[in-house]
């Protein structure tokens, strides 16, 4: 598979078959990661892979924050329904859940939570071109601080997760912007 056919052939998703995923392939997914580029090449990324019971908690966690927090103000803020639940629901069939840290650092920012897009973007294309599909996950910015203390990375934050397993499933392409749309040039 090449760059554009992984591009497009990539889809979020969100059913995943109950199959283990072997320890190598999940590191050369990471592998692809590692390989990113990153502002000032600060590499601000770090993997905690977490399957079974604790990947199960930490579902559990984010459904409980759902049910200790009215996030209605936030919903409407957002003007979409919450999808904590069903991240979690997905989260807990997927096999194995990748957790991208960032090391604390006000200063880096904007620039390492770019960095981590771009390790992230690798990993999920890495991942489609070996026949797995992902979920790439925001919602676990709920629970970023419990998450470092469960796992003794309180020197890190939470920035991201992403779910891996073998596709139950075979989304066709959510719909995009017209790149008309999305395009000025200034040429003259
Ligand atoms: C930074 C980022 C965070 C996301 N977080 C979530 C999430 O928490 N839960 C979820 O179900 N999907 C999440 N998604 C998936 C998007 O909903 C999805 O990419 C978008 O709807 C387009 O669909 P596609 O990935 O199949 O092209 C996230 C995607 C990105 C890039």
């Amino acid at each position: 598979m090449n760059t554009i056919e992984a591009i497009t052939n990539r889809r979020s998703i969100r059913l995943f078959k109950n199959d283990d995923i072997a320890k190598e392939v999940v590191e050369d997914i990471l592998n692809c990661g590692r390989l990113a580029p990153s502002a000032k090449n600060r590499q601000p990324w770090y993997f905690v892979i977490v399957k079974g019971e604790i990947k199960n908690k930490l579902a559990d966690m984010m459904v409980a924050y759902t049910l200790e927090h009215d996030d209605t103000i936030e919903r409407k803020k957002l003007n979409c329904a919450s999808s904590v639940n069903p991240t979690a629901n997905v989260i807990k069939q997927a096999p194995v859940l990748v957790l991208i840290f960032r090391e604390k650092n006000d200063n880096w920012i904007v620039g390492d939570n770019l960095s981590i897009g771009a390790c992230v973007e690798n990993m999920c294309l890495r991942a489609t071109e070996l026949g797995l599909g992902t979920l790439w996950i925001r919602d676990t910015v709920y629970i970023a601080e419990e998450v470092s203390k469960m796992l003794n990375h309180e020197d890190m934050e939470l920035n991201c997760a992403m779910a891996l397993g073998y596709a139950n499933q075979t989304p066709t392409m959510r719909p995009r912007k017209d790149l008309k749309d999305l395009v000025e040039w200034y040429d003259a």
